[in-house]
């Protein structure tokens, strides 16, 4: 495996290219999402019209070259464009970071040349929407095993799938989903295939809506299975790499939830900030007491820690991929340390703005249930820790 040596500085450049991106995705995300977030958080819609709007900006498919009607830049401008969508939108943020790193990037580097103009075309073009469904109700953390089954028929020209999958980020409206699910169980992980699948077809059954905590404009649902006929012209990768792919779309989708998790955390502080400023008690704005101060320093520093993180799990990715190596390891401790970080901000900045914080009235009460998440999707903070750890003692 190829490792980053973590001890020499960050090469990263920030280039026109890259400012010119953040301005405009600063000014669509703050003139768009902005005053539209928490209707859709109240009501729970997928936001369908400022989606639409941000595959014609080319956010749905920023790091998939121009060819497959992606805007072919390069993960830190992936990164910066989720961190100013998080900003102003959590839900908008989740809905970018599927697409981009867990469905395009999967079949960018698992598919065939077939497989990159049909199915990543539509999807990175943000004329479709993309999913990624690897968790079933009994298989979470412990992705290795699951339920679902696929079965070559005896032509062997098609898996027939049956199964039910859950969680699935964009499953009320996905049009596209890379599906995992195992092809022989006797296989363990080395049993799970990954296989492209279209929603529209007899079989493919949308289950649940998940009713939940944060996030909820971006949809959430079980999905179900039903004598599904797969194409093995579908299959992603080999038979039996299905757990790899997975794993290597987690690495850089982490990457995403770090960057999503650093937005959520600066819209908190911006606006503890504000409100330290303006709220007066005892005779002056509340900043001035060391108290609250203390807070702004301690959110401050764990935000600027985060994005030292972020910045080198980029810096991995861009230094390892060409070699074909792995930077899990930085992926998963700028996805801890983002996410705790969320919590840690969004919390204090509920405790700043007081009675205020926890009224609907003010967003520090979103960003707060939105942050939460972060902790649990794409990989909880308990299993980020083993990771890390295990990469660290060498051992499985
Ligand atoms: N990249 C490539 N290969 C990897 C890998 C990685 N990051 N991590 C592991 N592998 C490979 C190993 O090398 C090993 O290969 P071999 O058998 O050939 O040696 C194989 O995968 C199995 O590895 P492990 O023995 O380490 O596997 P494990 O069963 O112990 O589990 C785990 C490892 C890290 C706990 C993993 O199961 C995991 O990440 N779990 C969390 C799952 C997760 O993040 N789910 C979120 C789903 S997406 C979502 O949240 C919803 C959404 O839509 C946003």
């Amino acid at each position: 495996m190829v490792m980053t040596d973590q001890s020499r500085p960050l090469t990263l450049t920030m280039t026109d290219e890259h400012d010119m991106l953040v301005q405009a995705v600063r000014d669509f995300a703050q003139r768009e999402i902005v005053p539209i977030a928490e209707e859709f958080d109240e009501s729970g819609d997928f936001p369908v019209d400022t989606v639409h709007k941000m595959g014609e900006m080319g956010l749905m498919g920023i790091e998939v070259p121009e060819e497959y009607g992606g805007a072919g830049m390069d993960t830190l401008a992936y990164a910066l464009t989720m961190v100013e969508i998080a900003k102003a939108d959590a839900s908008h943020s989740t809905i970018l970071s599927v697409n981009n790193s867990l469905y395009c990037n999967g079949i960018l580097i698992f598919g065939t040349e077939e497989q990159k103009q049909e199915w990543v075309t539509p999807i990175a073009s943000g004329e479709q929407v993309g999913a990624y469904s690897l968790t079933e109700p009994m298989s979470g953390s412990d992705a290795g095993t699951m339920a679902s089954r696929a079965v070559l028929n005896e032509a062997g020209t098609h898996y027939i799938i049956n199964g039910r999958k859950s969680w699935v980020t964009s499953g009320p409206v996905a049009d596209r989903i890379v599906l995992f699910t195992m092809t022989d169980a006797d296989e363990g992980h080395k049993g799970i295939t990954a296989f492209l699948i279209e929603t529209d077809k007899p079989g493919f059954i949308r289950g649940k809506k998940e009713p939940k905590l944060g996030i909820r404009a971006s949809a959430t649902s079980e999905i179900i299975f039903e004598n599904y006929e797969c194409p093995v012209e579908n299959i992603l990768g080999q038979v039996g790499q299905g757990f790899k792919i997975a794993m290597t779309v987690l690495d850089a989708g982490r990457i995403g939830i770090a960057a999503q998790a650093l937005g959520i955390a600066e819209a908190a502080y911006e606006a503890s900030l504000n409100y330290a400023r303006e709220r007066e008690a005892f005779g002056g704005p509340i900043g001035k007491f060391q108290m609250i101060q203390q807070k702004i320093a301690d959110m401050k520093t764990r935000i600027e820690a985060s994005r030292g993180l972020l910045y080198m799990a980029i810096q991995a990715k861009e230094n390892t991929m060409a070699d074909k190596g792995r930077y899990t390891t930085e992926a998963s401790m700028a996805k801890l340390f983002c996410s705790e970080t969320a919590a840690f901000v969004t919390d204090e900045a509920v405790q700043i703005h007081g009675g205020m914080g926890y009224s609907k009235e003010m967003p520090v009460e979103r960003y707060y249930r939105d942050a939460r998440i972060t902790r649990i999707y794409e990989g909880t903070s308990e299993i980020q820790r083993m990771v890390i750890a295990r990469n660290e003692l060498g051992i499985r």
